[in-house]
């Protein structure tokens, strides 16, 4: 399968880019650090989905938020919802989107967090960490 290198260089805190990959949207955020001590204050108990639904660990791996990310700042997901596969909307300070600060399907009102966990709504997991490295301090290479 095709993997995509990406520079994500011009990323700024608290900003997502989409990028494509296997016919598929492709969200990298830079999360700051508010957005991270968030997403880390959660018990996985109080998750839906308790799974990490990282490709990089193993099936059985919990949702904590390290979990979730190689380096804590970028959060790379796919960004298909795992209810019926819309693409959410990410949650910004000026356009903010759900109650959990990452992303709103508007399909049918599935909330994400800052950690690409569902918390809220009809989707049944939490949005798929795709297999990813690290190739430079802000370059990735993803699949
Ligand atoms: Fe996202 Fe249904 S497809 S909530």
């Amino acid at each position: 399968m095709a993997s995509i290198e990406v520079d994500v260089s011009a990323i700024r805190p608290g900003q997502q880019v989409i990028f494509k990959w296997r016919g598929h949207p492709l969200f990298v955020r830079r999360r700051t650090a508010k957005e991270v001590a968030e997403a880390r204050a959660v018990p996985p108990s109080d998750l839906p989905d308790g799974l990490a639904r990282n490709a990089n660990l193993t099936d059985t791996a919990p949702a904590t938020d390290a979990n979730r990310t190689i380096k804590p700042e970028w959060l790379v997901v796919v960004g298909v919802c795992t209810h019926l596969g819309c693409t959410p909307t990410v949650s910004t300070p000026q356009s903010p989107q759900g109650s959990y600060g990452g992303w709103l399907c508007h399909c049918h009102g599935s909330e994400y967090d800052t950690a690409g966990r569902i918390r809220k709504g009809p989707a049944p997991q939490n949005l798929a960490v795709p297999p990813y490295a690290f190739t430079g301090p802000t370059k990735i290479k993803i699949g």
